[in-house]
């Protein structure tokens, strides 16, 4: 269980704070996808729970973060690293060996997994990502789309209890994207790991999560279920995240007393509703 209360953060040296009184319960075994326009303060968040914020960019920090237990303050972020997996945003500077699979073998090993579990967890978590032909490629001959699937192949083999991921699509394309979504639902799923993903596809969120956050200049503007933050789509609006246009869509229909299911955000979710919309003989002014 993660849970924040009242935290707030200015980094030092900055006037404004980058986080607002932010409260927020991430339970085991969620799956939360984070969205919020550049600068919103989602780094500074995912920063604070892994304990980058305060130990290594300090600050002025109010409030408190415990995971599972532990006082982020009191907890060094090397002890915290053994609870919360992080993809950090800026993946290079995320890199510490040369070589793919090194990389890999330098988390397995420093996190002490028994000799005989390496090779298949590491091979599991190339295949799982793609790269299982990028073993003994060296790191600076990749792209930036192949080290995010590095990063997150080397988290997801050490099977932390939560995996915390800044925007790991943001290079990739997007079928790749589904791809490592699609993964990290798997591990949601089989191994009830806590997912919490920064992103800013928010279809592709939509897809996968449980849970949607909306932050918006360092505050926590929003949380909930999917449909439910779905359904605020001015507030997502005032926030400068864009609807899924197949959600604006049944939002629409919706208020025009076309369509009274849930709001769609899948494509198929969309077909299905314009099936049900078509089906309708009357234009519900008819009525009126
Ligand atoms: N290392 C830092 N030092 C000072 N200010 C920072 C630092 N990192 C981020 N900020 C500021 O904190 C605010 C939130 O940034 P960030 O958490 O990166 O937002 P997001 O990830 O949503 O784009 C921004 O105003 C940004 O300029
Ligand atoms: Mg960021």
């Amino acid at each position: 269980m993660i849970r924040i209360q009242d935290l707030s953060f200015r980094y030092r040296g900055s006037t404004e704070f980058a986080l607002s009184r932010i409260n927020l319960e991430i339970p085991p075994g969620d799956f939360l996808g984070i969205i919020g326009s550049s600068g919103a303060g989602k780094s500074t968040l995912s920063y604070a729970i892994n304990g980058v914020v305060p130990h290594h960019f300090p600050g002025d920090f109010y409030g408190e973060i415990t995971i599972n237990g532990l006082d982020t303050l009191d907890t060094a972020p090397e002890t915290i690293a053994g609870q919360v997996g992080s993809v950090f945003q800026d993946i290079d500077a995320q890199m510490v060996a040369s070589v793919v699979e090194d990389e890999i073998l330098f988390g397995l090993e420093n996190f002490r997994v028994p000799r005989e579990a390496i090779e298949s967890r590491l091979e599991t978590a190339l295949a799982a990502a793609g790269i299982g032909d990028l073993r003994k490629r060296t790191i600076s001959s990749l792209s930036g789309g192949q080290k995010q699937k590095v990063a997150i192949a080397a988290i997801t083999a050490l099977r932390p209890r939560i995996m915390l991921l800044d925007e790991p699509t943001g290079e990739l394309d997007p079928r790749s994207s589904r791809t490592i979504f699609a993964y990290l639902k798997e591990l949601n799923e089989q191994y009830g790991i806590t997912i919490i993903v920064i992103e800013q596809k928010i279809m592709l969120l939509c897809e996968f999560v449980k849970r949607l956050a909306l932050m918006d200049k360092g505050t926590l503007m929003m949380e909930g279920e999917v449909q439910a933050v779905l359904r605020n789509g001015d507030s997502l609006q005032a926030a400068g995240v864009n609807i899924p246009r197949v959600t604006e869509l049944g939002s629409k229909l919706s208020s025009r007393g076309w369509y009274h299911g849930e709001l769609p955000h899948t494509l198929a979710q969309g077909e299905a509703m314009m099936r049900d919309v078509l089906s309708r003989k009357e234009p519900p002014h008819a009525a009126v």
